[in-house]
């Protein structure tokens, strides 16, 4: 976690986005492919900041719960439309939203984390309003794996 922190850092102070963490002081032992997902929350914490207005603000909120890691990136910004919530993880998708296209992307972030997240045997959701912000929460069991 302190290793995704520091990669998204620098990004945050660029567009004066105001980062805020709430990590837990203790974690269980978790056996995952690291790089892997230090990759994909520096990719949900890249898509906050690509898609959230200068000056706006970003957390990242870790938990756990009933043998469960729960990851949730939140931010305050463009938001995604109620019709294309369910084609956000889809391979190559991109939203109409100008304020979407105009940053440059390929579409294929978010399908690379659902994939690496389910090989782990969990899942990533979203949930978002249009103008008000998303949330993209990764949920890891914890028991083995
Ligand atoms: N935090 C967010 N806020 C608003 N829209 C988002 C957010 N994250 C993803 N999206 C929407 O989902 C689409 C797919 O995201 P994804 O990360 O897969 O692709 P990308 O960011 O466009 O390009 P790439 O990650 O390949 O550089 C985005 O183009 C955007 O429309
Ligand atoms: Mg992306």
């Amino acid at each position: 976690l302190e290793e995704v922190v520091d990669k998204i850092q620098p990004l945050m102070n660029q567009k004066s986005l105001q980062f805020e963490c709430n990590l837990p002081a203790k974690l269980p032992e978790l056996h995952l492919d690291k790089d892997k997902v230090v990759a994909t929350m520096v990719n949900l914490l890249g898509n906050a900041a690509k898609y959230t207005p200068e000056g706006g603000r970003i957390a990242l909120k870790v938990k756990t719960a009933q043998n469960k890691l729960q990851i949730d990136v939140e931010d305050n910004g463009v938001g995604i439309a109620e019709h294309e919530l369910s084609k956000v993880f889809d391979k190559f998708f991109r939203s109409e939203d100008p304020r979407v296209l105009e940053e440059t992307g390929s579409g294929l972030g978010l399908s690379l984390a659902r994939e690496v997240i389910r090989l782990h045997g969990g899942d990533i959701h979203v949930s978002s309003e249009i103008d008000k912000g998303s949330t993209f929460s990764i949920i890891l069991p914890m028991n083995g794996g």
